[in-house]
């Protein structure tokens, strides 16, 4: 479905950003991965790698333009374009409105929002030039949801729904095409730190579907918003969430 297609995803060390690159790779994209943890990334591409695909791994800190545009220069000098860009990388702690500092708002605003403003000032010129791209970013249904100790979290993820919309507009007549993925409780290792055994059962009886969903399940969506099965569709907003939240 990717046959040839350039993609760039970031936070692809592990969990849903690992699963992404894996499809893709499966679908015939060449794959540019970019994690902070630079071994965990290297460690995927090389799996994709002996597996018949064409992966290549970098690290970085989606923080920094410093690490961003020589990433995206090299996918570039690499694969001759870019066609996909994911914007995955994210944390999710817990923490109080009121016993949270100003350094871990802004920590959860730099790494889950103002990233995207450096790898999409660094990709979208050259999705302008060649005249057609798409672009997934990872949200999450709790902002449909609100929940507490997550206000600096959901306040990012509403801006990454922010940033897709009005983007959309500005980049549709380019044929650059900007949706959203907003997951619901998805099955990470990442996610075990945060969420019990119990609180995970909870989640999973307020879905309609009654099983966990899997970092595969928001691949899958995040292949359709990539390929040309949804060139129908810019600024939306899809939820992968077993069925949680209807809106
Ligand atoms: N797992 C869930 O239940 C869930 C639900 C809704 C939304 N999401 C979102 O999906 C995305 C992926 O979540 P996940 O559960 O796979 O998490 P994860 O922790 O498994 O993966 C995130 C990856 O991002 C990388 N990363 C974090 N900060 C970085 C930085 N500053 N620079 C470079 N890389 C960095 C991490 O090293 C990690 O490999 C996040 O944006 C998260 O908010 C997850």
């Amino acid at each position: 479905m990717l046959k040839d297609r350039v993609a760039l995803i970031t936070g692809a060390a592990t969990g849903i950003g690992e699963s992404i690159a894996r499809l893709f790779a499966q679908q015939g994209a060449q794959v540019h991965l970019l994690d902070r943890d630079v071994e965990g990334c290297r460690a995927v591409a090389a799996s994709i790698t002996t597996a018949g695909g064409t992966a290549f791994a970098s690290g970085g800190d989606v923080r920094l333009a410093a690490d961003i545009n020589p990433w995206v220069e090299s996918a570039i000098a690499r694969s001759g374009r870019v066609d996909i860009l994911v914007n995955n990388a994210g944390i999710y702690p817990r923490q109080e409105f009121l016993g949270m500092t100003e350094a871990q708002w802004d920590e959860m605003q730099q790494i889950n929002v103002k990233s995207m403003f450096h790898t999409l000032q660094a990709v979208l010129p050259h999705m302008q030039a060649a005249g057609s791209g798409k672009v997934v970013n990872i949200s999450s249904v709790t902002f449909h949801l609100g929940m507490g100790l997550m206000s600096h979290y959901i306040a990012s993820k509403g801006a990454v729904i922010g940033l897709t919309r009005s983007l959309a507009r500005e980049m549709g007549p380019h044929n650059i095409y900007m949706n959203c993925i907003t997951p619901g409780a998805i099955k990470t290792e990442s996610e075990a730190k945060f969420v019990t055994d119990e609180q995970a059962e909870v989640m999973m009886a307020s879905q309609s579907l009654h099983r966990r969903i899997m970092p595969l399940d928001v691949a899958r969506v995040c292949l359709f918003l990539s390929s040309t099965l949804s060139d129908g569709m810019t600024g939306q907003v899809l939820n992968v969430d077993g069925g949680w939240v209807m809106y």
